[in-house]
């Protein structure tokens, strides 16, 4: 099963230390008219934790992380986040306090560069607006060459120094992913919500995706969600698991206990509920 990163070498994330809860999600039901995407989902998120979700298509995946960076408001259920319970988080605020993510399809500008891309990760970050530069051009400056020297060190981390001034859509589909990637690093994040980030992609491109995934959690300490779809990498790269299925939680816990549940089983089988 764990084809993918056997070869690579990546320690058992058992051996990885998680802290405090973090993200609390209570009893979370979501539904688009009658269409129930969600229905009474509750699981927590440690700090320095990988957490991944997985599921059919269908299962919620998505949704769930568009709950948990306000994308999504949803009917019913509570977001406690650093120990503040919060019902109608919006994208802004929820950005604001350190959430960041990527979406399953690219949402980069595909005209830009991958370095403007990257710089778009810190504008919230960025205090001085077009009047205050204007006025104020010497510390507006220096503000800016921070923003840069930030930046160049996701740049450098990411190892894309080589297509820095390359527009994004040129670059080949694993690439551009390495950019979404960067894109939210920049903004410096807690926590990083990563949906399907392997996706589409050979196998190489996901052992570097793997890499830099473990790297990012391990020299930031950054608190990661992930959804995704080989199992191998989930197996081997997260220290828990939930899995979703129409909606529904069926099971919760370890890559083993997980892997050992006959409703995750069934679900994957497509058995009948
Ligand atoms: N904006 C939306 N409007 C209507 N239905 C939606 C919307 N977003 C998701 N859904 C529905 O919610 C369910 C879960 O979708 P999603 O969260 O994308 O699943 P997954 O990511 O696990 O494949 C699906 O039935 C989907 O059609
Ligand atoms: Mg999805």
């Amino acid at each position: 099963m764990s084809a993918v990163l056997q070869e690579t070498g990546v320690p058992p994330a058992t051996a990885r230390r998680t802290g405090e809860v973090i993200l609390d999600l209570k009893k979370i039901s979501l539904s688009f008219g009658g269409v129930k995407a969600l229905t009474d989902i509750s699981f927590d998120v440690r700090e320095h934790e990988i957490r991944a979700i997985i599921g059919p298509n269908g299962a919620g995946k998505s949704s769930m992380l568009n709950v948990i960076n306000g994308v999504y408001h949803p009917q019913q259920g509570e977001i406690v986040y650093r120990g503040v319970p919060r019902r109608g988080m919006n994208t802004y605020d929820a950005a604001r306090s350190g959430i960041a993510r990527t979406f399953q399809n690219i949402a980069l500008f595909k005209g830009m560069t991958v370095l403007d891309n990257i710089m778009t990760g810190r504008n919230l970050k960025m205090k001085s607006n077009f009047l205050l530069q204007a006025l104020y051009w010497g510390p507006a400056q220096r503000e800016e060459m921070a923003h840069r020297r930030e930046v160049e060190k996701v740049i450098d981390f990411l190892e894309i120094q080589h297509i820095r001034k390359t527009p994004v859509g040129r670059l080949p589909y694993g690439l551009q992913k390495r950019v979404e990637l960067g894109r939210a690093l920049a903004a410096q994040p807690e926590i990083l919500l990563l949906d399907e980030p392997m996706a589409g992609m050979n196998v190489e491109e996901k052992q570097d995706m793997c890499r830099f995934i473990l790297d990012v959690n391990d020299q930031f300490g950054t608190t990661i969600v992930l959804i995704e779809h080989d199992m191998g990498v989930v197996m081997d790269i997260s220290d828990r698991v939930v899995v979703l299925d129409y909606g529904r939680k069926i099971a919760d816990g370890t890559p083993d206990e997980v892997r050992s549940s006959q409703d995750v089983i069934n679900a994957y089988l497509g058995v009948a509920h």
